[in-house]
């Protein structure tokens, strides 16, 4: 499958959000939204009133990446913005992480689950079969423009290990300091779908970029 290529918004211009859209919908395919709350990570994002209206311009799916404590209280807000792909983190969840992912999914749109770099990766595996997606960080949540950390490649490769013996179709995504250096590797671990923030924003050619990244396979 095709490496599907998911700008952060985050590190868009702020007031040019429309030309930066129109150049998303043209040359991306998902556009990722990340939503903090100050309390499960240190930063403050955007809330619902953007999310909202990037959700209605978006002509490709969007994707909303929840680094708050209690997702669960969000999720209708959400679907109701019309976001198309809605993930929470598992330390935020706890116990609570099924039945958010199920909820997710009974309002028509894709569920994800993610972890920080500290989470061991097994802690993903009870939820196979009721994700449609599991999100790795490659950093710790809360800014973009980190350090990649490269330990995540045997993260993503693990997973993809356990859902292929498992024949479970649920993506990996990829979250955190993605940028033309390690895309291919994370594509030859097994990686989905990749979230770029500031090497797609800070680049020169930020259409460019997009499809750079996604031709980013090793050739074999
Ligand atoms: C970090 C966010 C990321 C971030 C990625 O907490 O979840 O989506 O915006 O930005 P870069 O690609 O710059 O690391
Ligand atoms: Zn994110």
């Amino acid at each position: 499958m095709k490496i599907q290529i998911a700008p952060s918004l985050l590190s868009a211009d702020f007031l040019e959000l429309g030309r930066d859209l129109a150049m998303l919908n043209e040359n991306a395919d998902i556009i990722h939204l990340d939503i903090m709350d100050g309390t499960f990570v240190p930063n403050i994002s955007f809330g619902f009133s953007v999310v909202e209206a990037v959700a209605k311009a978006a002509r490709i799916p969007t994707d909303a990446h929840f680094m708050v404590t209690n997702p669960e209280k969000w999720v209708e807000r959400c679907a109701a913005c019309g976001v198309n792909m809605m993930s929470f983190h598992l330390e935020a969840a706890g116990r609570r992480t099924r039945a958010i992912l199920r909820d997710i999914r009974s309002r028509g749109m894709k569920a994800g689950l993610a972890i920080n770099p500290d989470v061991p990766v097994e802690k993903l595996f009870p939820y196979i079969g009721d994700a449609d997606y599991f999100l790795i960080m490659s950093v710790f949540a809360g800014f973009g423009g980190q350090k990649f950390i490269y330990e995540s490649l045997d993260r993503v490769w693990e997973l993809r290990q356990k859902l292929s013996r498992k024949g479970d179709g649920a993506l990996i995504e990829v979250d955190g300091g993605v940028n033309g250096g390690n895309a291919a590797a994370l594509a030859e671990a097994g990686a989905d779908i990749l979230v770029a923030g500031s090497s797609v924003f800070r680049s020169e050619d930020p259409a460019k970029t997009i499809s750079a990244l996604r031709n980013c396979r090793l050739p074999r």
